[in-house]
């Protein structure tokens, strides 16, 4: 690209060219090195819809700016808060190995950045290559502030699949038209849950099937016969999601920055939190196919249900022929989401193997519960809660990781059972009996000790309703061994398990009504965070923090808290 700059010699070119490469410098990957970022978070008008509101960005962007490192970088990123809301950043996906300090959720890890502060998320990239993104990790505000993250493999190692022409990213949103603190606020109060979102993004663009957005439309410009690696991340807040290309097949070659075997669909499911890339070649005839995105819910639940779109444009195709739509599984299409996921499978070759643990130190299972609790206040004199193991986790006053490094008690217990209090037909008729879910004073965790192998089955149940959950965990990679539908069997089920290539990721989605079983060896000291990643849940308390014990010696053990640590 920067050759384009050798075509003119006008002083003009001359001085855009030196701007250019300055920022290609600065933006693009070289060697290993330090990259260095400036997040300003600041309140802008970047409106997408008519009657849009100011919303929270970095750097006036949205979505924000992409972070460019590779494998082996050390990345330090200067985030300045401007905005009237307290401010933390998640680097999502990125293990953090000893390092929870640079992990971001706040009230977990740190206390936020006020208003007017700084703080300087400092953190290597160890042993990861791919997409990943970050975004805020404070009450709603990472509905306008996230953005990508693109770890390029180390200088001279080539990615295990034929080298794309070009990339791009493709980061799935949603938009609401008001300020959604404001939204959140207002819903608390009447015990209901804030307003769905007015239109998905895609790049911070709804597409033109939306009004006053004209000028909002992504297009991404191809040559026929090319191939371009997409980088798909969902950055909705609630909605699983749905993407394909209208004519076109994609071929997944990576979920949540970790190598897959390769297989071809036409539609992909992308749960918030988790990314995917897929390679795509302009193979059909030159014209303009729409890249579209939807929600899938199988069950009866209010969602946004509105398309958004992004133009896949083939080059010197004009721009007034209208292009069509792409068949999308139906919006509660389960069985494409059963089958979809069965299809993930680690690459697991010796250059990328899939170390599963074999053996199992620890067995937990928790089960995922809604209900409502009496609110005299609220309209419907109840509000939402959510519970693991019927446990509604409470936030706490001072940050997690802190009060476990400098031994201050008082502000959690490592209490957290590691199965419900009593077993029953999770996934049977529904459940009314209210199973009184129980919030103690200060947050319950859970104590794992330090390189132990950890098998956690996650099971959906039937309490107000199913629902599919998609669960992240903080600082590390997981490996999914098995899933299914209706409830585990302790028996029947582990027989079942891949413990050859199953996929490694940090998001999953656990099925509408069914369970998923993961392993991970818990290798990174710390307080690592793990919910429900649709914002509406975690908020509800779908959520629990993991305390990994320190290893034996310093070199295993948690690392001094930066100097500049936001205080509480
Ligand atoms: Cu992407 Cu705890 O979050």
């Amino acid at each position: 690209m920067a050759g384009s700059c050798s075509s003119s010699n006008t002083s003009h070119h001359v001085y855009k060219c030196l701007v250019f490469v300055f920022l290609a410098m600065q933006f693009l990957p070289s060697d290993a090195a330090v990259k260095k970022y400036q997040f300003d978070v600041q309140v802008k008008n970047v409106s997408r819809l008519c009657h849009a509101k100011p919303i929270v960005t970095v750097n006036g962007m949205y979505p924000g700016p992409t972070i460019y490192a590779r494998e082996g970088d050390r990345v330090m990123v200067k985030v300045t808060n401007h905005a009237q809301y307290n401010m933390s950043i998640h680097w999502h996906g990125l293990k953090q190995y000893r390092n929870g300090w640079a992990d971001g959720p706040a009230y977990i890890t740190q206390c936020p950045i006020q208003t007017g502060n700084s703080y300087t998320y400092d953190f290597n990239v160890t042993g990861q290559r791919g997409t990943l993104w970050w975004h805020a990790h404070i009450s709603w505000l990472r509905a306008t502030v996230y953005g990508a993250i693109v770890i390029m493999p180390k200088e001279g190692t080539p990615y295990p699949f034929p080298q794309p022409h070009i990339e791009a990213n493709l980061v799935l949103g949603e938009w609401w038209n008001a300020d959604v603190e404001m939204l959140l606020k207002q819903g608390d109060q009447k015990g209901l849950p804030p307003n769905i979102s007015d239109a998905h993004t895609i790049n911070g663009k709804p597409g033109p099937l939306f009004p006053c957005s004209e000028k909002n439309t992504y297009a991404l410009e191809v040559e026929q016969g090319k191939t371009y690696l997409l980088r798909i991340i969902n950055a909705a807040l609630n909605d699983e999601l749905f993407f394909g290309i209208a004519g076109h097949s994609m071929t997944v070659v990576e979920i949540d920055a970790v190598y897959v075997k390769p297989f071809t669909t036409k539609s992909i499911l992308i749960a918030p939190g988790q990314t995917t890339n897929v390679l795509v070649r302009a193979n059909q005839t030159p014209n303009r196919y729409f890249m579209a995105t939807r929600t899938f819910m199988d069950v009866p639940i209010p969602v946004d249900n509105k398309t958004a779109t992004a133009i896949f444009q083939y080059k010197g195709v004009p721009n007034t022929i209208i292009p069509s739509l792409p068949q999308l599984p139906s919006p509660n299409d389960t069985s494409f989401a059963l089958s979809y996921n069965r299809k993930l499978r680690s690459l697991n070759t010796p250059q990328f193997p899939a170390k599963v643990p074999l053996k199992v130190d620890r067995k937990l299972f928790f089960t995922i519960g809604l209900g409502v609790n009496p609110c005299p206040t609220c309209v419907n004199g109840t509000r939402f809660t959510a519970s693991l193991n019927n446990i509604t986790f409470v936030m706490p006053k001072t940050a997690l990781l802190q009060a476990h490094y400098f031994n201050m008690s008082g502000v959690f217990r490592t209490d957290f059972p590691d199965k419900p209090p009593t077993s029953f037909n999770y996934t049977g008729a529904p459940l009314t009996a209210n199973l009184r879910t129980v919030q103690s004073a200060i947050p319950r965790i859970s104590k794992i000790a330090f390189n132990s192998t950890v098998e956690l089955v996650l099971q959906d149940t039937n309490l107000l309703s199913v629902e599919s959950h998609p669960f992240h965990l903080h600082g590390y990679n997981f490996f999914v061994v098995g899933t299914g539908v209706g409830n585990f069997d302790p028996i029947k089920d582990p027989a079942k398990f891949n413990l050859v290539d199953p996929p490694e990721r940090n998001t999953v989605g656990v099925p509408t009504g069914g369970w998923t079983a993961i392993r991970f060896r818990a290798d990174n000291p710390g307080v690592w965070f793990m919910h429900c990643h649709l914002e509406l849940h975690t908020g509800w308390g779908l959520k629990i923090a993991f305390m990994v014990e320190d290893g034996p010696g310093p070199e295993y053990s948690v690392l001094p808290p930066p100097k500049d640590l936001p205080h509480c």
